[in-house]
């Protein structure tokens, strides 16, 4: 595996390289939803490359950016054992200058749920991953389905700017009580963590009910209510899959979303029915 620190090698490399190339862009602090974008693009592409970038732009200010987790030798491990070809790790200087042409995510989708939370995070995401798609060039890019608008979204902007690339979406891993991983779950203390495999639990019961025919969004959110009642929720949303918010469950076209704060975690969930 290489590890490349700017784009002008990345860019140099891209140049030499044919096949298939899957890529998984992150954050980096690696775990097992990570794992299994990476092992999914393994199986699926001549060439994958991994991207470990903590974007600035898509973090509101008053946010996590400086104590966002950073582990740069593990992660490296990880890819490694994962038989990645190229992780990129830019610095962020070499990804953006002072004054620069933006991406603005588009009103529908992204001023609601997180984006009405987070004004401007998708623009800042969005922004992010044109820049890396357009450096790493890859034919596949997989993305999870745990960020499910800003797996919609990039799916969008992909459609918008009629890039050649297939995004594939991956379902949500989870540790065996339920909870989804994720680098934020750090954080939470071993109390909080107890507390919090209420979100998932919340969504097992709401896809139980929905199995037996209970589609009527308002009675399955006053049950998801009571399973987290002693949680912070922010929200709990009932969209379809272009995140307009629906009354009834439309099965093969529906997303079940939440959001908590968990102490001064904010922690997101999801289910696709
Ligand atoms: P990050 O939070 O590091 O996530 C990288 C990818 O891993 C995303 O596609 C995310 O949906 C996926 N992922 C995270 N936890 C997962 C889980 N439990 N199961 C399945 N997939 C999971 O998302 C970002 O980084 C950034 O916004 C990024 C797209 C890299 C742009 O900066």
């Amino acid at each position: 595996m290489k590890i490349v620190h700017t784009v002008e090698e990345m860019q140099a490399i891209r140049r030499t390289l044919s096949g298939s190339i899957g890529f998984v862009p992150t954050m980096g602090a690696l775990h097992n939803g990570h794992i299994a974008l990476i092992k999914q693009a393994r199986n699926e592409n001549d060439i994958v490359i991994v991207s470990v970038f903590v974007n600035p732009t898509q973090f509101l200010k008053g946010e996590d950016l400086e104590k966002y987790p950073k582990k740069i030798e593990s992660d490296s491990k990880i890819c490694e054992l994962c038989k990645v070809d190229y992780l990129f790790m830019p610095q962020t200087p070499t990804m953006y200058s002072n004054d620069e042409v933006l991406v603005k995510a588009p009103n529908l989708k992204s001023y609601t749920l997180e984006g009405e939370r987070r004004p401007g995070h998708f623009d800042g995401v969005l922004q992010v991953v044109l820049k890396l798609f357009n450096l790493v060039r890859p034919s596949n890019a997989y993305f999870g389905k745990k960020d499910a608008q800003q797996l919609v979204l990039i799916q969008q902007m992909v459609r918008n700017f009629f890039l050649p690339i297939t995004v594939i979406a991956c379902d949500i891993v989870r540790e065996s009580d339920g909870l989804a991983l994720s680098s934020r779950n750090v954080y939470l203390s071993e109390e909080q963590r107890k507390e919090a495999l209420a979100i998932s639990k919340s969504l097992r019961s709401a896809a139980e009910h929905i199995g037996a025919k209970m589609l009527d969004c308002q009675t399955l959110k006053i049950q998801m209510q009571n399973i987290m009642k002693n949680l912070d929720i922010e929200y709990i949303a009932f969209v379809n899959r272009e995140f307009q918010e629906i009354d009834t469950i439309i099965l093969g076209n529906s997303i079940i979303l939440i959001a908590v704060k968990v102490g001064s975690t904010r922690l997101i969930d999801n289910i696709w029915i």
